[in-house]
């Protein structure tokens, strides 16, 4: 029973991918944190999950705003105790040209989806001491291939894979780093965006929350929901492991 007793935070957790999750835990006996800046949707995954054997508490943040980024930990840990895994799902995608986006919508983006999941994985490792953690991020396929109208989007999420493969060079023994690579999934994600397609391949949110925590119990580092995606991107992986042994020649000897 890999999830029982175990303390969860997951952001972005009213709707799509962190919503699944959500749903997934529900049949262990574990605490869970769902936060999302929809309060809406937090208090009806609470009537949801009224009588499940998780304990579901909700909490409003907007992790588009950096001192509420800055609370993250902090308050999760106050309502918590402690925080065995923390699913930094929340994201934000605008469809279209570079050149439409104003200022405030590429900031969120980059706040939403590159800020916040590292500045979480920063505040963990500061209060963690000696107890380990699992630390799950939702980059999305676009970390390692771009699509057309997205490129804000994809240099976030291509912004923590580079992040993830540096960071697991440096010692941090108690803490389990995982990067999620999605492909389209049929969420909220695409609502709002005149003429944003669902690109083909997709699949659903609760195969994408099945497979994240198949991979958590496993403490991989990186899960692809879709097998196809990850032959699709086969040389691009081979690629990375041809450059591991010069990547290996730069590790500092103590660190
Ligand atoms: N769906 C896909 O095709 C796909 C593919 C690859 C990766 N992903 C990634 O998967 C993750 C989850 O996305 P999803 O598909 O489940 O989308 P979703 O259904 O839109 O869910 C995202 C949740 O995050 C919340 N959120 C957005 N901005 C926030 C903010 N500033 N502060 C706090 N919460 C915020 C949203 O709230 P509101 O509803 O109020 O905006 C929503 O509840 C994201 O990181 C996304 O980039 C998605």
């Amino acid at each position: 029973m890999p999830f029982q007793q175990q303390h969860i935070v997951i952001t972005g957790a009213a709707s799509g991918i962190g919503k699944a999750l959500v749903l997934e835990l529900a049949k262990y006996s574990c605490q869970v944190l769902a936060i999302d800046k929809d309060v809406a949707g937090l208090k009806q995954l609470l009537e949801e999950l009224d009588n499940t054997k998780m304990q579901l508490q909700i909490l409003e943040l907007d992790l588009a705003n950096l001192s509420q980024i800055q609370q993250l930990v902090p308050m999760a840990l106050d309502k918590l105790g402690r925080i065995d895994l923390f699913f930094a799902n929340a994201g934000i995608a605008m469809y279209g040209r570079f050149g439409s986006q104003d200022f405030k919508a590429r900031q969120s983006q980059l706040m939403v989806n590159l800020v916040a999941p590292i500045e979480g994985l920063y505040q963990m490792l500061q209060v963690a001491k000696d107890n380990n953690f699992s630390y799950i991020i939702t980059a999305s396929a676009m970390s390692k291939t771009g699509m057309p109208n997205y490129a804000m989007y994809a240099a976030s999420k291509a912004a923590l894979d580079r992040f993830a493969e540096c960071f697991r060079f440096e010692n941090n023994p108690g803490c389990h780093l995982m990067l999620v690579y999605p492909i389209a999934t049929k969420t909220d994600f695409f609502n709002g965006h005149e003429n944003a397609p669902i690109p083909w391949p997709s699949q659903t949110p609760q195969k994408v929350a099945q497979a994240i925590l198949k991979a958590v119990e496993k403490r991989k580092t990186a899960v692809y929901p879709s097998f196809l995606f990850q032959c699709m991107i086969s040389l691009q992986l081979i690629n990375k492991w041809l450059m591991y042994p010069y990547q290996i020649w730069h590790k500092p000897k103590t660190s």
